[in-house]
């Protein structure tokens, strides 16, 4: 009987897997490859403009099987089922995770509180569609009647991570001419390099913030505020100038923004799904709310086959159970993302919140400790970069790295040979993964060069390369916004499948107040507002210490 409860580690089919896995020590997958000539198609899904190539794992069919078991008696069915029609899946915080609501077509509806959501979440779309269509066409204007040609947008998490990524993953789709640019760290340079770029007469300023309570965010919009206003001498020109979106209209007026400038968030939206709604207006002011739209409709269409295909063949299903495969079954530990596209550079740090944020958890979501392994360190940065950085650690290193290639299969850039060049680098690193090298084919490899015997056993063991490594190769045609909206969504299901078999909460992040907490307390002793606490531990009173004394404080 599927259960949402259960400890995964106490289900026969954990124990199933287990055996699976020591029967598979002996099998390489080089070995799986050459007893079956079909392997490829075998292992291979296409969904929403996205093809999944996952031969190149460690698998077979009684373990995708087991894996598709584990999830049945998980209750995955069911916790998809709770997650897509508004259950208050989000426990601690009481409320729905319903990003999916915001990529659905006008004629749909889910209900929250007995309020159709999608027909609000349109309201705010036309709404965005107004405002775009107002800057792209001059009728919205700056304080001195100029156009705007720069958007600064000041978020940080969620409200930073989504918006960038697709801004700069659909820089071939901008069609306003205006330029966005992003502040994110408390980190004073980050704010003073971005003002320097700007003009405060073309320059619009969205505070991005679903709470209207992060620090970082305020005090970054504080100096651009008050930046603006010493620039053009007129306070009044701030209510043309700013505007935030945040499900916090409060705290947006406390701050000086009129009611009318504050876009509308929603609380079940969880700040890292949030790129879909109104937090997404840097992506619209920059493509153009036709692309905008097509992006919602591109991770429509992966909700639409999340939610439909059975489960081995589902693209999001798939991957999450590969993915505790070698978390819980193998220790990996870490999951690598690599985009072949520069495009796509901003991919992994995009992840690193989705995932991590979510999966980092050591609780079920009944407050029980957890029985296995939950969510791997996620990073990765380009190909073919990578490949002269951390893949040596990747071909002979001594832990498992499952990696995720990306690739279009054509470019926005077509340029001499190069990204045949590109693709054969992406396939040369699965295939280097998998097959590896043995002993033998170094040593003959070695030999053909002429070397002698002693210097042949001297190399070759350097040369070795163990292989058995698993990746899947994720392609599309080309990064377009549909293809673009379905990858993000598949990578926001990935996430939920995997905190749904741990039986975790994915929607919650307690841990990353601690800091915040903590760092209250600091700041006023840093600034020399407040003496230098006694009782807080010596490491962080000695550093205290360093810091006002370098500053004079
Ligand atoms: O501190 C973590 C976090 O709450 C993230 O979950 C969120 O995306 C980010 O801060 C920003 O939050 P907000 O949009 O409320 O400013």
């Amino acid at each position: 009987m599927p259960s949402t409860s259960a400890d995964p580690t106490q289900t026969p089919e954990w124990r199933t897997l287990e055996q699976h896995r020591d029967q598979l020590l002996s099998l390489p997958m080089k070995q799986l490859f050459e007893n079956d000539p079909t392997r490829a198609d075998r292992y291979f899904i296409e969904a929403a403009g996205l093809s999944l190539d996952f031969s190149k794992n460690r698998l077979n069919g009684d373990i995708l099987e087991g894996l598709m078991a584990l999830a049945r008696v998980c209750g995955l069915d069911e916790q998809r089922s709770a997650l897509l029609s508004g259950e208050r899946v989000n426990k601690t915080e009481d409320r729905p995770a319903l990003h999916t609501a915001l990529r659905k077509p006008a004629d749909h509806s889910v209900l929250v509180n007995g309020q159709d959501v999608v027909a609000e979440v349109h309201a705010t779309l036309n709404r965005m569609e107004r405002f775009v269509s107002g800057i792209a066409e001059h009728a919205i204007v700056g304080y001195s009647g100029k156009a705007f040609t720069d958007i600064v947008s000041i978020g940080i998490g969620g409200s930073y991570l989504g918006p960038r990524l697709v801004c700069e993953a659909l820089k071939p789709f901008q069609q306003t001419g205006i330029r966005c640019h992003f502040v994110a760290n408390i980190d004073g340079t980050d704010i003073c390099e971005t003002l320097q770029q700007v003009d405060p007469e073309t320059t619009l300023f969205l505070i991005q913030s679903k709470s209207f309570r992060t620090r970082e965010t305020l005090e970054n919009s504080k100096v651009a505020r008050q930046w603006f206003v010493e620039q053009c001498g007129d306070h009044d020109a701030v209510a043309r100038h700013f505007m935030a979106v945040t499900a916090n209209v409060a705290a947006a007026e406390e701050f000086g923004i009129d009611e009318k400038q504050v876009f509308p968030m929603w609380d079940w939206v969880g700040g890292r799904y949030s790129l879909w709604s109104a937090i997404g207006l840097p992506i619209a002011l920059t493509i153009g709310m036709a692309n905008f739209r097509a992006l919602l409709a591109g991770a429509h269409a992966m909700d639409e086959h999340f939610a439909e295909a059975p489960l081995d063949q589902n693209l999001p299903v798939v991957m999450a159970m590969l993915s505790i495969w070698y978390n819980d079954f193998w220790q990996a530990g870490t999951h690598a993302v690599i985009p072949y596209d520069e495009y796509l550079q901003s991919l992994p740090d995009y992840l690193q919140q989705l995932d991590m944020e979510s999966n980092g958890k050591g609780v079920t979501a009944q407050g029980q400790p957890v029985s296995t392994d939950t969510g791997p360190v996620i990073w990765g940065g380009t190909g073919s970069n990578g490949q002269h950085a951390y893949h040596q650690l990747i071909h002979q290193g001594t832990r498992l790295i499952p990696v995720d290639f990306i690739i279009p299969l054509k470019t926005h850039n077509p340029v001499a040979r190069h990204h045949a060049d590109l693709f054969a680098n992406c396939l040369s690193q699965s295939q280097a993964m998998m097959a590896g090298k043995s002993l033998t084919e170094a040593r003959s490899e070695l030999a053909d060069e002429g070397l002698s015997t002693s210097e042949i056993d001297r190399l070759a063991p350097h040369k070795v390369i163990p292989g058995n490594k698993p990746s899947n190769t994720l392609i599309m045609e080309k990064v377009t916004p549909e293809t673009l909206g379905a990858l993000i969504a598949l990578y926001e299901h990935r996430t939920f499948v995997q905190g749904a078999i741990w039986g975790i909460n994915s929607f919650d992040q307690w841990g990353v107040e601690l800091g915040k907490q903590l760092g209250k307390k600091i700041l006023p002793q840093l600034t020399g507002e407040q003496d230098v606490q006694a009782d807080s531990d010596s490491s962080t009173h000695h550093l205290i210490r360093m810091f006002r004394s370098a500053n004079d404080l």
